[in-house]
């Protein structure tokens, strides 16, 4: 039977949630109810049977188990443990496996028995997979069933493998992955290819039967699924809807994974606001996209049916409302992101003053400046600002290995014909062939191919700044230290990446930057680099003067725009200035047609981008301002 459920702040969710700052804090917490039944188990001699989880959600709970083995002497030989999922077929000792993710992050660094270890087996042969189930059902039940079961969610709505279509009653068995999930696995594998297509799975009836569910969320990326699974009517389409019908489930999310629920995204529809300036313009806007009207033609009726009733008494009447928040929107429509000189910018975004400024747009790969701001690239060089364009990152990971190939044989063949040429570099390509021929799936290139990749990038950056209008001294190379691991997981970020950033504004000392504030981007680069830039600036502004005067612009990259709401700038794009942005991210050749990393999204980089373009302006069309043909969105942040 669904909860019931009195509050009225919470009325549109069907189980209970918490929801946390951070994930660290949440993790603690989860890792502390792990300690705490463990410990307590232990007293009356007992033992503590324990769900597990993989995947990027739980690490941070594990770190913290393992933080407290080693510093509080919390102790695992009382603790059985059953993981949810393997995939299949899979070795137990590839790099891939549930199995060494769970040792490496868990029970190679506590005191627990091995044969207390429980994960399904990805090396059995397809007939013996359903005895398997049975047994390993059986063997839970033996030892008095789960205490309490830990959950991710997949952006399916997956709870252990149990993809759509799953079954509420289902128990331990093999399942087909879903192409979602296998997209998500791609890059732990090396590409989807290389994913295995099933997996054995407990069930839904298997996790049900837990004494205590915890389903943990971070990141906006799960915002979406996060809400069908809370707020949304219970369906086999999103397996974790079930989990409204358990007695025993709690979810615990940080604010990005809970920021689509009711509570958070549209207050007004559960409980009286204070309607200061952001929530109202957030609100006027929702209601008039909700309405499909204009912002100018929204009427008292419509604010007095649907929760902003508060509002239009507040701040009313509500074609005054209407008006401010016309003019807001309006006054951040710019052509001029530099600010426009000898005008009057107390409703411009920019300044105006001084009238050439000096502009860093720091890119974390090689190609999102022109992808994400290319148009107001262009205009700021047109508009005679002193720009320079910083490459964060070499990005050389996504380079496909034939390209490398490519450039070599082009460096041999012209060196040859200059008469200049060098049997080393025939030994270093006859090096790199067979190494090629060999490479598993995931491996990390030799230092040599790691170098000819960020070079075939490096050499589209600089083409595409040009096309821009930059002078070659104006692009700047960081190859930040952190990046270099050769790997998708990336190297901490160390003093040295910091410094390089400060030497550069040091040296431009900008009174604009622009940063990619896309903390969604799927490789996590981005809100890496981005941090860098603010600790950069936040240690400069200690002893350096021009920092008070220096303002960061965020944009986003090829992955989501920021909402309406929240744009501070809009620079618009004519349709001739759409078509030379296009060419400018075409200058990434080897991102083009099948970028190595295109994340679950099969457009091309250029084509996301003028979509993304489009839409924006479109949904300023919508609310009754000027329809233009793109837009660039900006949002200042203030450090
Ligand atoms: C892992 C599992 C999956 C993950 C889910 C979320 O054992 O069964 O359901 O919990 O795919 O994965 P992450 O945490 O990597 O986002």
């Amino acid at each position: 039977m669904a909860r019931l459920n009195l509050l009225e702040e919470t009325r549109f969710e069907k189980l209970p949630v918490s929801v946390f700052e951070n994930p660290q804090k949440a993790s603690l917490s989860v890792a502390q109810r792990i300690g705490n039944l463990i410990k307590e188990k232990q007293k009356n001699n007992d033992i503590a049977v324990l769900g597990l989880a993989t995947g990027a959600t739980p690490v941070a709970v594990y770190a913290e188990l393992v933080r407290m083995h080693k510093e509080e002497g919390l102790s695992f030989k009382n603790v059985v443990t059953f993981n949810l999922d393997e995939y299949y077929p899979m070795q137990p000792d590839a790099a891939q496996s549930y199995v060494s993710f769970m040792n490496d992050h868990l029970f190679d660094h506590i005191d627990i028995d091995k044969n207390n270890i429980n994960i399904p087996d990805g090396t059995l042969n397809l007939e013996d997979i359903p005895a398997f189930c049975l047994e390993y059902e059986k063997k839970i039940g033996d030892v008095g069933g789960l205490d309490i079961q830990i959950l991710g969610i997949g952006r399916t709505g997956h709870i252990g493998f149990n993809e759509p279509g799953s079954a509420p009653n289902s128990g331990t068995r093999l399942v087909t992955l879903d192409d979602l999930t296998r997209r998500d696995a791609a890059r732990d594998f090396g590409g989807k290819s290389f994913v295995p297509t099933k997996a054995i799975t407990m069930g839904i009836g298997t996790i049900f039967k837990a004494r205590e569910i915890i389903l943990m969320a971070w990141n906006r990326k799960k915002a979406s699924i996060i809400k069908k699974a809370v707020e949304g009517e219970i369906s086999s389409e999103v397996p974790a809807t079930y989990l409204q019908l358990s007695e025993h489930v709690e979810f615990i999310l940080d604010e990005d994974a809970a920021s689509l629920l009711t509570r958070f995204d549209t207050p007004w529809l559960v409980k009286d606001c204070i309607w200061e300036e952001t929530i109202s313009r957030k609100a006027v806007i929702w209601l008039a996209n909700f309405l499909k009207k204009p912002v100018l033609k929204l009427t008292e009726d419509d604010y007095n049916n649907n929760g902003m009733a508060q509002l239009a008494l507040d701040k009313g009447p509500v074609y005054n409302i209407n008006i401010h928040i016309f003019n807001k929107l309006q006054h951040t429509i710019t052509g001029w992101p530099g600010g426009k000189p000898n005008a009057d910018d107390s409703q411009r975004p920019e300044r105006a003053e001084p009238s050439k400024k000096r502009s860093i747009i720091f890119s974390p790969h090689p190609d999102d400046d022109v992808i994400s701001m290319g148009g107001t690239f262009i205009r700021l060089v047109d508009q005679q600002h002193e720009v320079h364009v910083a490459y964060q990152t070499s990005g050389n990971t996504a380079v496909w290995d034939d390209d490398v190939l490519r450039f070599v044989e082009f460096s041999i063949d012209f060196s040859e014909k200059m008469g200049a040429s060098k049997p080393e570099l025939n030994t270093l390509y006859q090096d790199m062939r067979s190494f090629m021929e060999k490479k598993q799936p995931n491996q990390v290139d030799t230092p040599e191919i790691q170098t000819v990749k960020g070079l075939i990038r490096k050499g589209e950056a600089i083409a595409g700044a040009r096309f821009c209008g930059l002078e070659d001294d104006h692009i700047h190379f960081m190859a930040l230290p952190f990046y270099e691991s050769g790997k998708n997981q990336k190297n901490p970020v160390t003093e040295l990446d910091v410094q390089l950033t400060m030497d550069l504004l040091q040296k431009v000392k900008p009174q604009q930057v622009f940063a990619a504030g896309d903390f969604e981007d799927p490789h996590g680069t981005h809100i890496v680099c981005f941090n860098i830039i603010i600790e950069a600036l936040k240690r400069l502004k200690k002893t350096e003067s021009w920092v008070a005067d220096c303002w960061v612009w965020m944009y986003r990259g090829a992955w989501k725009e920021f909402e309406t709401y929240e744009i501070e700038m809009a620079v618009p794009l004519s349709p001739q200035e759409v078509e030379k942005k296009k060419f400018a991210i075409f200058k990434h050749q080897s991102q083009k047609d099948r970028a190595v990393f295109p994340g679950d999204d099969a457009r091309e980089f250029w084509q996301r981008a003028e979509d993304r373009n489009r839409d924006t302006a479109q949904a300023y069309d919508d609310l009754g301002l000027a329809e233009y043909e793109a837009m660039e969105a900006f949002v200042r942040y203030k450090f």
